[in-house]
């Protein structure tokens, strides 16, 4: 093949870009929505649990990985597990990438918002205590508090898909270059996001009563330890906030020097993205809690119209509170973007020796399609259903699927596949060679049994318990305080006005899934390479 290998100049930059990836919208939404869904200290411990027994194991594995084998994900899989390890190594890439579509949709909208923050008094398009007209909204139209109907008003114009294309093509700029330009961009972006998190939670905890949001948050809740759902939640959640099962640490730990600790790395890494979560949590618990807003509800609606009555609430600090945190929210979203692109890019290049600028356009057209097809159904008629949720729903349904399943898959998956496959012995021997952490025994027992195990029951039992329950597509069935959905009162579908149209993109969205991953991952390991024939003849 052409060019050497790339690397990255520093282990700090290294580790920037690792973290980078990890800290993201799961830290400063999803993080906070989750801990308070579960009732607050009540998700602590077996979030705690999950960190220390699932969550740095499995990223120790992914850098290893990466580290013996030199390779990104899908044929440093091939390596450890033939065809079967390499058809879910690329399972991992398209199931993220199905996740990157809507995580830049959501993206657009923050951009959307942000305009809104930058360019209007914040009392008026964020405070739940005004209300804004919003035309389609049961065919006569109707007031919705702000910020609601901001929100609605911004999601059914055309920002966001100007947005989505614009973010794709910041992502196509920042991997241009692959290490090199990933690295410029994480050593500004990545400490900015830390000065504004701490900012953002230091002005939070000074607001009167913000300290009980605060407890709130830390004090753990025992009761809560026998509900199945609190730990398939703290596990689903440390996936994705550590950017596991992506196969993007595999690809970043690749580009490191043969002589580097993975293991403190991984550690590192892991900590700095709790670190920084545990901030986040701070942050909107104290806000929440100084406004007596009530965080019920999905996660989107925490993002888009909680979080931002609470800053509205703020007085003279409101209007740099609320660019901050748009921006914010930005600037984390797209370091994680970016290394889900680049682990694509070095995964076609491995494979088939592909240009990177030819990965990078045919992924960045792909993904512009995908995200405004998430972003769409809201700009075409806004109407649709009566109140407005219908690109929600799509997002909803594509991450039961990404998130819930396709992410666990992969855990399962790789652990067995680097336990059984690379062999611990090796993996242990490779690992422990280089670094000030000892891994023992016990490392090796829960990645080839215990968390293939955990992973195994979750699944068993979430099938038996909620999908059978389901109607066909997950969409319909499950009660959430008395109406139909999936997450929860606010987004749950309903097939009112347009809803066969609504079926029929449901419909399109999960084969859409099931061919793009499965399928696409099929053909992809099928193909023999003449990059990979060279090799084996060498
Ligand atoms: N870890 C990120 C977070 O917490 C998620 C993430 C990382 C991601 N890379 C990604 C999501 C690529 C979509 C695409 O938010």
């Amino acid at each position: 093949m052409s060019s050497p290998r790339s690397q990255w100049k520093s282990r700090f930059g290294f580790i920037l870009a690792a973290s980078g990836s990890a800290i993201g919208l799961g830290n400063i939404v999803f993080f906070p929505a989750n801990a308070y869904k579960f009732g607050g200290g009540a998700f602590y411990l077996p979030y705690l649990v999950a960190l220390v027994l699932i969550g740095i194991p499995v990223m120790i594995a992914e850098f290893g990985l990466g580290g013996i084998t030199k390779k990104s994900f899908p044929l440093a899989m091939r390596q450890a597990g033939g065809s079967f390890g390499e058809f879910f190594g690329w399972f991992a890439i398209l199931n993220a990438g199905f996740i990157s579509f809507y995580y830049v949709t959501i993206l657009g909208w923050v951009c959307g918002m942000g305009i809104e923050a930058f360019t209007k008094p914040v009392e008026e398009v964020f405070s739940a205590n005004s209300t804004t007209h919003v035309d389609w909204v049961g065919g006569t139209g109707a007031d919705l508090p702000n910020p609601v109907g901001t929100f609605f008003a911004v999601v059914s114009s055309w920002t966001p898909l100007v947005a989505v294309i614009c973010v794709w093509f910041l992502n196509f700029i920042l991997v241009s270059k692959g290490t090199r330009t990933i690295e410029a961009a994480v050593k500004i972006f990545v400490p900015t996001m830390w000065i504004a998190m701490i900012y953002l939670a230091i002005t939070g905890l000074t607001l009167e009563g913000g300290f009980d949001g605060v407890q709130t948050l830390f004090t753990p809740d025992l009761e809560i330890l026998s509900n199945l759902e609190v730990w398939q939640g703290a596990m689903a959640q440390m996936f994705f906030t550590l950017t596991l099962g992506f196969g993007v640490m595999t690809a970043y730990a690749s580009y490191l020097p043969d002589r580097s600790d993975h293991s403190h790395n991984a550690v590192t890494t892991s900590l700095l993205n709790c670190g920084f979560e545990w901030i986040a949590g701070v942050a909107i618990f104290s806000m929440l809690f100084a406004f007596s807003i009530s965080p019920k509800a999905s996660t989107l609606s925490m993002m888009f119209f909680i979080t931002p009555a609470g800053i509205a609430e703020m007085g003279a600090l409101a209007q740099g509170f609320a660019m901050g945190f748009w921006v914010l929210l930005l600037v984390a979203g797209l370091t994680s973007s970016i290394s889900l692109v680049e682990a694509l890019v070095s995964a076609m290049r491995d494979k088939f020796g592909t240009a990177r600028w030819k990965s990078l356009l045919g992924f960045g057209l792909v993904g512009c399609v995908g995200s405004a097809f998430f972003a769409m159904p809201h700009v075409i008629n806004s109407g649709l259903e009566d109140d407005g949720t219908l690109g929600l729903t799509l997002v909803d349904l594509i991450d039961h699927w990404a998130f819930q399943y396709g992410l666990l898959i992969v855990g399962l998956i790789e652990c067995l596949v680097i336990g059984w496959g690379i062999g611990m012995e090796r993996l242990l021997g490779f690992l422990n060679e280089r670094s000030r952490v000892r891994l023992g025994p016990l490392f090796a027992f829960l990645i080839k049994f215990l968390i293939p195990a955990v992973i195994l029951c979750v699944f068993i039992l979430n099938i038996a318990w909620l999908e059978l329950d389901m109607d066909l597509f997950g969409v319909k069935g499950v009660e959430v305080d008395g109406k139909p959905g999936i997450y929860g009162e606010s987004f749950g579908p309903n097939y009112t006005a347009g809803g066969e149209i609504m079926k029929s993109l449901h419909l399109i969205a999960l084969i859409a899934w099931v061919f793009g991953t499965f399928g696409i991952a099929a053909l992809l390991t099928g193909i023999r390479s003449k990059a990979q024939r060279a090799e084996v003849a060498q």
